[in-house]
């Protein structure tokens, strides 16, 4: 979702307007519909706003040089994924109210009502925006309803807001203060290495921040901090000043593209490495909490939440939990918060996200602290998210901080969570036979290097189908969650229509879509249902459509000019899951490259989905 940032320092001390633009670029995956910034200059103390629609780039360019103060010690700035109203610089952030600005992240639910109330107290709307009623609200309360300062007057603001936030306010009239405030959504504060100058540095996450400090601490659910150049401090939801921990980022997640045109790829390409970080951290019986085996050995049942990418890693589990007799159901987050679910006794919430912000996941999450589960779990590549705050027991991934908007290294961390869950449970029962378990899990790492190594083949089949608009992803069994994975990773990056069906299906339906414009990429592994498999590639060629195989070592692929083959090697055991997802990842990383397409920023999208 949006990406804020924040500044303040000692006036004069330095550029202002540098530090919030790199702020802003190191969260722009956060969203990057618009941007801009508002500072207070300080010869005046008057309001000084840029924005654009050309995101975090154009609005350098257009403070390069211009009449914009760099110089503001007082600064704010956004990046915007829209939600109320469409890109455009109207509704980019910041919003002004009469010598107050406001960045925010999140959806203000009741912005009809606060709206009505706001234009019968004279205020006039410049935007389509729930933003815009947060700046009029709390100038309202500023300068009519004479609460005092702008500290109080957030407050006051905050008790009339539903939905989810975090965002920045400052006011002409109070020049050496920013007021953040929180409810839902992240929020941090960097506190500057140089003490003397008074810096601190605001975001909505730590990473962001790390350009510029180690130093941070993440602000509550309902925390309100009023920040200025001597310090901060935070409120709790009553009012009552209060402390939180001062934590320090690990600087070995911060790193560049480095050789590779893109995150994604790079990303790709750390999979084996992230896996054995994955597997390393967990080795022991406590890997998901203290005392985890003593609920694990109660648990009759799972139910596990996610969304998107995070949500085929659980439909790709559920039958591994399911072979080992543990009866698994998996929901869409989105869809479970709603809906009406039976808790047998015994029964384990899990909820995966790799943000640990999924707005959908913390409310399905939230829902289920308060039902009759056994108890709650998250597995989360966030050891700081909410999601880890929330949940009972916690187990993190290692799959280091991922840039791309299209998760792909989140994914083969959290199978591999998952799979170390299914042991944990079963460990916990007394049902496993571990060593082997494990020494299979940790020689997968090693297999998807020679994956890795058909980078240069899988572009080249890429090349072929640069023009095709709908694609089929085919597989049965275990290869129908994987084939969901590859068409979501299709869809996203390279904007084909593509949608992944279980082989058998095609023959009720969707076979009539079926021509040569039509793309099929097929799932065949060497397997007990292989040869029903191979029927349904079959029925695809017999009515003309383009067939890409991604095929296991050993299965005959079917001859004909339509079929392009790309043989995986041999995919043993538990890492056959892995391996066909790693070659999905290419594949879709090379059609969206190959049509020039930003591979990290696709269109309309944001990681990290903190509203509803
Ligand atoms: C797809 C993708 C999204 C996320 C989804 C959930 O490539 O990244 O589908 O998986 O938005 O996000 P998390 O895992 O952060 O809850």
């Amino acid at each position: 979702m949006c990406g804020i940032a924040g500044f303040i320092a000692a006036p004069n001390s330095t550029n202002g307007l540098d530090t919030v633009l790199t702020l802003l670029t190191n969260q722009e995956y956060r969203g990057y519909d618009s941007a801009g910034v508002v500072g207070i200059d300080p010869t005046n103390n008057t309001l000084v706003r840029e924005r654009t629609c050309d995101g975090v780039r154009g609005l350098a360019q257009m403070t390069e040089g211009s009449h914009f103060p760099t110089h503001c010690c007082v600064m704010i700035g956004h990046t915007r994924w829209a939600t109320h109203g469409k890109p455009s610089i109207r509704n980019a952030h910041p919003h002004i109210s009469e010598g107050l600005a406001v960045v925010h992240n999140g959806i203000i639910e009741n912005h009809e009502v606060l709206r009505t109330f706001l234009i019968e107290k004279g205020y006039t709307f410049t935007s389509d925006t729930d933003t815009e009623v947060i700046v009029h609200l709390t100038q309202y309360h500023l300068v009519w309803s004479s609460h005092g300062d702008l500290l109080t007057a957030v407050q006051h603001t905050v008790d009339q807001l539903e939905g989810a936030f975090a965002f920045e306010i400052i006011a002409e009239s109070e020049p050496e203060h920013i007021v953040v405030a929180r409810r839902g959504n992240p929020l941090v504060i960097g506190i500057g290495e140089n003490v003397l100058r008074g810096e601190f540095y605001i975001a909505s996450d730590a990473f962001a921040l790390s350009s510029h400090t180690t130093q941070y601490v993440v602000l509550n659910d309902n925390d309100i901090a009023d920040i200025s150049p001597h310090g901060y401090t935070i409120y709790d939801t009553d009012g009552m000043e209060v402390v939180r921990e001062i934590r320090t980022y690990n600087m070995q997640e911060r790193t560049g593209k480095g050789e590779y045109a893109y995150f994604m790829l790079k990303e790709i390409y750390e999979q084996p490495d992230a896996m054995r970080n994955t597997l390393m951290k967990s080795v022991g019986v406590n890997a998901f909490g203290p005392h985890s085996p003593r609920i694990f050995e109660h648990v009759e049942q799972l139910h596990i939440v996610a969304c998107g990418t995070s949500y085929y890693a659980a439909r790709t589990a559920q039958q591994w939990f399911i072979d080992m007799g543990i009866p698994c159901n998996v929901h869409m987050a989105s869809e479970y918060r709603y809906s009406r679910v039976l808790v047998r006794p015994g029964t384990l919430f899990v909820a995966i996200s790799q943000s640990g912000e999924t707005a959908d996941t913390l409310a399905a999450l939230q829902k289920a602290n308060g039902s009759a589960y056994l108890s709650t779990l998250g597995i989360c590549n966030s050891d700081e998210s909410s999601l880890v705050r929330a949940a009972n027991y916690t187990f993190i991934t290692q799959a280091g901080h991922e840039q791309s908007v299209a998760s792909t290294k989140a994914f083969t961390t959290q199978l591999t969570a998952l799979r170390l869950l299914v042991l944990a449970i079963t460990r916990a029962k007394g049902w496993c036979d571990e060593d082997a378990y494990m020494g299979e899990l940790f020689a997968i790492p090693q297999r998807m290097e020679p994956l890795l190594g058909l980078n240069t083949v899988i572009r080249e089949a890429a090349r072929r189908y640069l023009n095709v608009q709908s694609a089929f992803f085919i597989g049965r069994g275990d290869m129908y969650p994987i084939a969901l994975e590859g068409a979501l990773k299709l869809k996203e990056i390279a904007y084909i229509h593509a949608e992944a069906y279980p082989a058998g299906e095609l023959k009720h339906g969707p076979l009539a879509l079926i021509d040569p414009h039509m793309l099929i990429v097929a799932l065949v592994t060497d397997d007990d249902i292989t040869e029903k498999t191979l029927s349904n590639v079959q029925e695809v060629i017999a009515r003309g459509g383009q067939v890409v195989l991604f095929i296991e070592q050993g299965v005959l692929p079917p001859v004909s000019d339509s079929v392009h083959t790309i043989n995986l090697g041999l995919l043993p055991g538990m890492s056959k899951q892995f391996l066909t997802t790693i070659a999905l990842q290419l594949f879709a990383y090379h059609v969206a490259d190959l049509k020039g397409l930003d591979v990290d920023r696709p269109r309309n999208l944001a990681k990290s989905v903190t509203v509803e």
